[in-house]
């Protein structure tokens, strides 16, 4: 029964381990790179608000119910929704949930693995002195050659494939959990810093209401799409990612305390990106709406103002690595792992094919930026990097909330009573009835109103 259900690919070693993992998946390129960028895009306070709002009421219901069918499970998404799915005499078809994520899964590696190739060159310009005393053109004009440089973007992403692909053959104990111990904190701490250094800036009172006062007329029914697409994305959500952590996770954790956890951590990471980087973009005469670039012309001049500019860059870039490597880990890890179970695979063996097509679909991205760039039309705005630009949208605004939905609505009305009041351990007291409540009505509803408003019926 599912009780006695192990995993074959082994099992966190406690639940803080569970914590640092999950977090370490959604806390990457979403927070730092993304978060600024688009709510740079999408004018600021009300899309911040919008955000947050998905994260509360749907993002966090959504991850108990991701974590709580992967534990049930204890195999790769795929796997896990065909069991659960034939305990709970329901039709087989509900694998399509686990296919839907691999799928999403190689879609979103291929293009976050150029952009963490970003980072890596970042790395050795901040260590080689190339940020000091560097202007806002001159930032700006850095950036474009990196990413008009095919072979140069090709060298880094595959740096980067090479790098996430070893780690996923390593397994659970001796690879994923080393790599997230002691970089997760680190990362933190410098983000401090750099709001320390965004307060003496003169423009902080101004980044901090570009955040946070609410300009209503400044959102979009696009707007509003793109906003639970990030809620999504950075934590992780929709795409199986979470279920087979989950499925690692011990019986005696609670759900519900370590998924508020983990989006109270995400949420503040990307929360101190914004209030590090909008009163830079402001004091230096930027434009907030700078798209895919944003961070990577505005943090160079704050550090190439900063005393020690040169370390703290440095080390920034390197754990904007790190945090990207333990979210592409997590990206890679449901598909290697149904190769282990259905084909009987080694892990290194599973991790190398599934690297390898990851990294081929990365060329779409890199040529996104210069040979194959075009431009198109979404919610309002100009996209330049056209098929980037899609496969972010067909990812995080599509195929994210549509997984995402479709677990929410397993657990609620799929799964019986008794088989998620046993796993989410919280009795049938009033946490569960909300838990329950808000996936079986305020969740499903949000993301469907959410899509109809988008292509405009509601
Ligand atoms: N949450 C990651 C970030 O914010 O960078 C991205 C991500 C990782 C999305 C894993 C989806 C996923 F399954």
């Amino acid at each position: 029964m599912a009780e006695q259900r192990t995993s074959i690919h082994g099992q966190w070693s406690s639940r803080l381990m569970f914590i640092m993992a999950a977090t370490g998946s959604a806390v990457g390129l979403g927070n730092i790179w993304k978060f600024p960028y688009i709510t740079g895009e999408n004018g600021g306070g009300a899309f911040v608000l919008v955000y947050l709002a998905c994260i509360a009421l749907v993002g966090i219901p959504i991850m108990m119910s991701e974590v709580l069918i992967g534990r049930r499970g204890r195999q790769s998404p795929i796997n896990t929704m065909r069991t659960l799915a034939y305990e709970e005499s329901r039709h087989g078809f509900w694998q399509i949930v686990g296919w839907g994520g691999v799928v999403a899964g190689f879609l979103i590696i291929s293009y976050y693995s150029v952009i963490a190739g970003w980072a890596l060159a970042y790395v050795f310009r901040a260590a080689s002195g190339m940020f000091i005393g560097v202007t806002g053109d001159s930032a700006g004009s850095m950036f474009s050659h990196l990413v008009a440089d095919p072979e140069r973007l090709l060298a880094w992403h595959t740096i980067f494939m090479v790098m996430t692909t070893v780690v996923v053959a390593r397994g659970v104990h001796s690879g994923l959990e080393k790599a997230v111990q002691y970089l997760m904190p680190m990362l933190f701490l410098l983000l401090l810093v750099l709001v320390g250094y965004a307060m003496t800036t003169g423009s902080f009172e101004q980044g901090l209401r570009f955040l946070f006062e609410p300009d209503f007329s400044a959102i979009t029914a696009g707007g509003v799409l793109l906003a639970m697409g990030q809620a999504f994305f950075t934590l992780s959500l929709g795409m199986g990612a979470i279920m087979m952590y989950g499925s690692y996770l011990p019986k005696e954790a609670s759900i519900a305390k370590t998924s508020i956890i983990i989006a109270g951590l995400d949420t503040l990471v990307a929360l101190l990106a914004g209030m590090a980087i909008f009163p830079i973009v402001f004091a230096n005469g930027l434009e907030a709406g700078e798209g895919p670039g944003l961070i990577f012309q505005t943090l160079p001049i704050a550090f190439g103002q900063m005393k020690g500019g040169v370390l703290f860059a440095t080390l920034f870039f390197v754990l904007l690595v790190v945090a990207a490597w333990t979210s592409g880990i997590s990206l890679l890890e449901p598909a290697v792992a149904w190769l282990v179970e259905n084909r009987g695979w080694q892990r290194v063996r599973g991790a190398t094919v599934v690297g390898v097509v990851g990294w081929a679909l990365g060329i779409i991205t890199i040529m996104s930026f210069s040979g194959w760039a075009f431009s198109f039309e979404f919610a309002g705005k100009t996209k330049s990097n056209g098929l980037f630009d899609m496969l972010d949208i067909l990812t995080a605004s599509i195929m994210l909330p549509l997984g995402g939905l479709a677990m929410a609505v397993f657990a609620g009305y799929f799964m019986s009573r008794e088989s998620t009041v046993d796993e989410l351990g919280m009795g049938d007291r009033f946490s569960y009835k909300l838990w329950r409540f808000v996936a079986r009505y305020i969740t499903p509803v949000a993301v469907i109103l959410v899509f109809l408003h988008a292509i405009g019926v509601v």
